[in-house]
């Protein structure tokens, strides 16, 4: 931010209502602490906190976003709603487009669409997209197609095949299957995502394998995965699968009486609901 006020540059903390210098100051350039019941101030906000006001410093100290936050949306890199607020009212006004260009999952669109400026958010991970429209609909009522449009998000099999690994597996079992994520690194006995057991569903497996003409020899690793986890449904997606991939699945179903379903990714982008 530039001004050139000579308040500026005292370097400063000016604390208290009754200087008639504030009062000259853009609101921009004027911050609040609270305080308890007033000792030199008089001055609440709406919501009844006592506060006065100050001139910014140059270091903000904002509680970061921990575990137990009630703005925690499950973000790595998650900044503080605090912080955008802050950043938004000093350099925008009602109306104004916000673009946050790495906007991972969304503290300045979130931000923005409360203070009633218009955005635009880009990110190459459609895993933070989504995260994105979760919270935006979830703490916002906000809704794409009603209050905004999302571009670009994988649509064909092509565009599937060149999400990062990550991102892919993230695709495939969030976002289409509607499962959860198996996070155990360690001792995930070979499944990549699950459906616990519910109303609605049965306990099942998930393996995701980002290749072509998947074979027996993955349908029996799985068939084994299963078997261990104590499920007896599991899913094997993948962009296509063997013949003999599909004998095994029939043999082990008659055998085993494990059913195992095998699902393209052509599936996935075609079907409307999730595949369960
Ligand atoms: C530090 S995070 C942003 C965090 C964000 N401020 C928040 O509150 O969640 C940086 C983001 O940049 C994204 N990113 C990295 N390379 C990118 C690129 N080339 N184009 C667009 N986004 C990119 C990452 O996916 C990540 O979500």
């Amino acid at each position: 931010m530039t001004n050139q006020n000579h308040l500026w540059k005292t370097n400063k903390l000016i604390c208290g209502d009754n200087l008639e210098e504030l009062a000259k100051l853009p609101k921009e350039s004027v911050d609040l602490i609270y305080i308890d019941p007033p000792f030199f101030s008089h001055k609440q906000d709406e919501q009844g906190r006592w506060y006065a006001d100050v001139l910014p410093v140059d270091v903000w100290e904002i509680p970061a976003v921990i575990n137990v936050s009630k703005e925690r949306v499950g973000y790595p890199t998650q900044k503080p709603e605090a912080l955008l607020r802050k950043i938004i009212e000093a350099s925008s006004n009602k109306g104004d487009v916000v673009a946050d260009f790495f906007c991972g999952c969304g503290t300045a669109i979130a931000i923005a669409q409360q203070l009633g400026r218009r955005w635009v958010g880009t990110d190459i991970s459609p895993t933070a997209i989504k995260i994105i429209q979760k919270r935006l609909k979830q703490f916002l009522g906000v809704v794409e197609g009603v209050n905004y449009v999302v571009i670009g998000m994988p649509t064909t099999v092509e565009e599937v095949k060149k999400l990062e690994p990550f991102e892919f597996q993230n695709w495939v079992v969030i976002d289409k299957m509607r499962a959860n994520l198996n996070r155990k690194k360690v001792g995930d006995m070979g499944l990549d995502g699950y459906y616990p057991r519910s109303v609605l569903t049965e306990e099942a497996g998930i393996q995701v394998k980002q290749s072509d003409g998947v074979g027996r020899n993955v349908v029996d690793n799985f068939e084994t995965a299963l078997k261990r986890a104590g499920y007896k449904k599991g899913y094997i997606v993948a962009f296509s699968f063997s013949k003999g991939a599909y004998e095994e699945v029939a043999r082990i179903k008659n055998k085993e009486g494990l059913e195992i379903k095998l699902i393209t990714i052509e599936e996935l982008l075609t079907k409307k609901k999730p595949i369960i």
